[in-house]
């Protein structure tokens, strides 16, 4: 699948999508949103007031429960499991199995404040374990519908797809977008950036573009991104300081359209699309996708963004011809 030409390929995601929905929506865990009010949603980066983690309430609560034990329990994510105020009950019956009995299931969050070291230790090994109870029974799968699944996946990749995601882990790209293994080369991180600084995505970008000769260069953001949310709020975050900045950047290089936008969840999402855009132009500056499209007319990149509400893509329809030319005029490395 997905071996049609660009202008096929996000009307075959969607269609592929759909009828992978379904199932994820059956096995993703339900993280809790992260919140969009107005204590933490963003004007401008100067008039925003919050005490709290932008990232999630489920962020907030394990950080909290694990060094003080004083905090709410982590969110059920389990829809089959009757409660998540339980513990000891719950762990005895939680590593269950899937309606059709093969994959196994998420145990179901414990309250770990009213648990016993024994206890947690116990969760521990069973949420380890259900790895690779799912990779056994992933690799069966596999080996039934086709005995030679393994000895052609063993004999290299040749993937049509660069996919520059979100870490999020709500947005697997293989799951929502129907791709096998193979199809794809994954590069995922927080906000899914491609800053000319770090030696990971360029990295990456470059091996994909000159070695595996990919086709396209997908940059998939979300709506409801926490890493752009913690971004657009006045609290300094550490570490994620200057990695976040690179999104306040692009507020402040679209600054006029957003502060137009009178709704905050409105902006908040133009701006997670406004991000996207901006991270394929960042792919385009690079000299491996100049020079490989001048030579091969490929890869073509791709601006999509991933809705919650319905688990479809948004083709954001980024002009790939149109913004090589425009960002030649100053960032041309063909010569
Ligand atoms: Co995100």
């Amino acid at each position: 699948m997905f071996r049609s030409g660009s202008t096929r390929v996000g009307l075959t995601a969607v269609s592929n999508l759909s009828r992978a929905s379904a199932s994820v929506q059956a096995q993703a865990p339900r993280l809790p949103l992260p919140p969009v009010s107005p204590q933490t949603s963003f004007a401008r980066p100067s008039t925003l007031i919050s005490s709290r983690s932008p990232f999630s309430t489920r962020f907030v609560r394990t950080i909290s429960s694990t060094s003080t034990r004083a905090a709410a329990p982590p969110d059920s994510s389990d829809a089959s499991s009757s409660s998540s105020s339980s513990n000891s009950s719950n762990l005895n019956s939680s590593f269950y199995f899937s309606s059709n009995g093969t994959h196994p299931r998420r145990p179901t969050a414990p309250d770990w404040h009213s648990m016993a070291e024994q206890e947690i230790s116990k969760y521990l090994c069973q949420t380890h374990d259900r790895v690779f109870d799912c990779n056994r029974a992933w690799a069966a799968e596999q080996t039934a519908k086709d005995p030679n699944f393994f000895k052609h996946l063993a004999e290299g990749q040749n993937p049509e797809y660069l996919w520059i995601g979100c870490s999020d882990s709500r947005i697997p790209a293989e799951q929502i977008t129907g791709l096998q293994a193979g199809d794809a080369f994954v590069h995922r991180n927080i906000a899914n950036l491609v800053c000319n600084t770090d030696l990971n995505v360029m990295s990456v970008i470059t091996y994909a573009v000159q070695h595996l000769q990919v086709k396209h260069i997908v940059v998939c953001g979300h709506y409801g991104c926490g890493g752009v949310k913690a971004a657009m709020t006045p609290k300094d975050m550490g570490l994620l300081n200057p990695w976040l900045r690179n999104i306040r950047d692009v507020y402040r290089l679209h600054e006029k359209e957003l502060d137009s936008i009178a709704d905050e969840d409105a902006r908040y999402n133009r701006l997670v699309e406004l991000n996207v855009l901006e991270q394929c132009r960042n792919v385009i500056k690079t000299a491996s996708v100049q020079q490989s499209y001048a030579e091969n007319k490929f890869p073509i990149v791709h601006g999509w963004v991933f809705g919650f509400h319905d688990g479809l893509l948004k083709d954001l329809k980024f002009d790939h011809q149109k913004v090589l030319k425009d960002i030649q005029k100053v960032y041309n490395l063909t010569g």
